[in-house]
C-alpha cells in the first residue's frame, strides 16, 4: 500500500516535471494548422457567398491583383506583446457594397454613403436566378427571366462564375453584367431592391457608369458585386449580407451568406 502511495506520488511529480520543463523549454505547443477554409457549413444548409480577399484577389482594371494589402502595425517576431495589421484596399475589392455616393457626387455629400444603407433590404428572403450565357443582361435578358412582382433580392449568377473570373487575378472586362437598358428595366418594372452578381461590377464594362447610374439614382437599389456564386443550386434562399459601417466610404466590402 505505502509503496504503491509513494510511487504514484513520484509519477505524480515527474509528469509535472515534464509538463513544466516543456513549457519553458519551446512555448505552448504548436497547433495544428486549421483545416481547409470551408465554403459550407451546417450539413449543407449555410454558403458561404463571399470571396476572400487576398494578394490574388482581381481588381477593376489590373493584370496585378491586390498584391500586398495588409502590413504589420506591430509583430510578436519583432518583440511587441502583439501582431496587429492595418489593411489598405479599394473598398470596392472582393465581395462588396455600392453605395449612391459610388456614381452620385451630390449624393456623397448628402451621406448617402455605405452607413446609410438599408440592413432590412441586404437581409431577406432571396432569389438564385441563372441568366443565359449568350448575352450580357438586357431589357430584353431581364424581360425572359420572368422574375415574379413581389421579390425583393435577386443574386444573378453569370458565365462569370463558370468562368472562375473571381479566381483570376487579371482583371477580364468581357465579363457578364447588366446592361444600361437592362438596369433601366429591372428598376421601372421590378421590386427589386438588392442585385447580386458575380464578378467586380454588376455592371457590364462597356456600360459601366451608365448602368450603375440608372441603378443608384433612385437610392433604393443595393448592389452587391464580387459574389461566390459556385456549387449552389437556383432558387430561394435567405441572404444575409452585413457591410462593415465605413463612415463616409462610397462601398464596402461585405460578408454574405445564403441559409436554404
Ligand atoms: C521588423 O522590424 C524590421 C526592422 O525595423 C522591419 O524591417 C520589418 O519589416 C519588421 N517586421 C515586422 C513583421 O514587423
Ligand atoms: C458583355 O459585354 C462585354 C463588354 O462589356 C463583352 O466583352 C462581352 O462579350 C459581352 N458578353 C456577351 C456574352 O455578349
Amino acid at each position: 500500500m505505502k509503496l504503491f502511495h509513494i510511487f504514484s506520488l513520484l509519477l505524480c511529480i515527474s509528469a509535472f516535471s515534464l509538463a513544466t520543463g516543456r513549457r519553458l523549454a519551446a512555448g505552448p505547443v504548436a497547433p495544428v494548422p486549421p483545416a481547409e477554409h470551408r465554403e459550407v457549413y451546417a450539413d449543407g444548409r449555410l454558403f458561404d457567398i463571399t470571396h476572400k480577399v487576398s494578394k490574388d484577389t482581381p481588381t477593376w482594371d489590373s493584370k496585378e491583383g491586390l498584391g500586398q494589402f495588409l502590413s504589420p502595425l506591430a509583430s510578436i517576431k519583432n518583440g511587441s506583446a502583439l501582431n496587429m495589421a492595418e489593411v489598405k484596399m479599394s473598398v470596392h475589392t472582393a465581395t462588396h457594397v455600392d453605395s449612391p455616393a459610388h456614381v452620385f457626387d451630390n449624393y456623397a455629400d448628402a451621406g448617402y454613403d455605405v452607413d446609410s444603407l438599408d440592413l432590412e433590404v441586404l437581409n431577406g428572403p432571396a432569389l438564385l436566378v441563372d441568366v443565359p450565357r449568350d448575352n450580357n443582361i438586357t431589357a430584353d435578358v431581364m424581360m425572359s427571366l420572368n422574375i415574379p412582382k413581389g421579390v425583393r433580392r435577386v443574386l444573378f449568377r453569370t458565365a462569370n462564375t463558370d468562368r472562375h473570373l473571381m479566381f483570376k487575378k487579371e482583371f477580364d472586362s468581357s465579363y457578364t453584367g447588366f446592361m444600361k437598358d437592362g438596369a433601366k428595366w429591372l428598376v421601372e418594372n421590378t421590386d427589386i431592391k438588392l442585385v447580386g452578381l458575380d464578378y467586380l461590377s454588376v455592371a457590364a464594362y462597356a456600360e459601366a457608369l451608365d448602368t450603375h447610374l440608372e441603378f443608384l439614382v433612385n437610392r433604393e437599389t443595393i448592389l452587391v458585386e464580387g459574389l461566390k456564386l459556385d456549387n449552389i443550386l437556383p432558387g430561394l434562399y435567405t441572404l444575409h449580407c452585413l457591410p462593415v459601417r465605413l463612415v463616409g466610404a462610397d462601398g464596402s466590402p461585405t460578408r454574405c451568406i445564403l441559409l436554404k
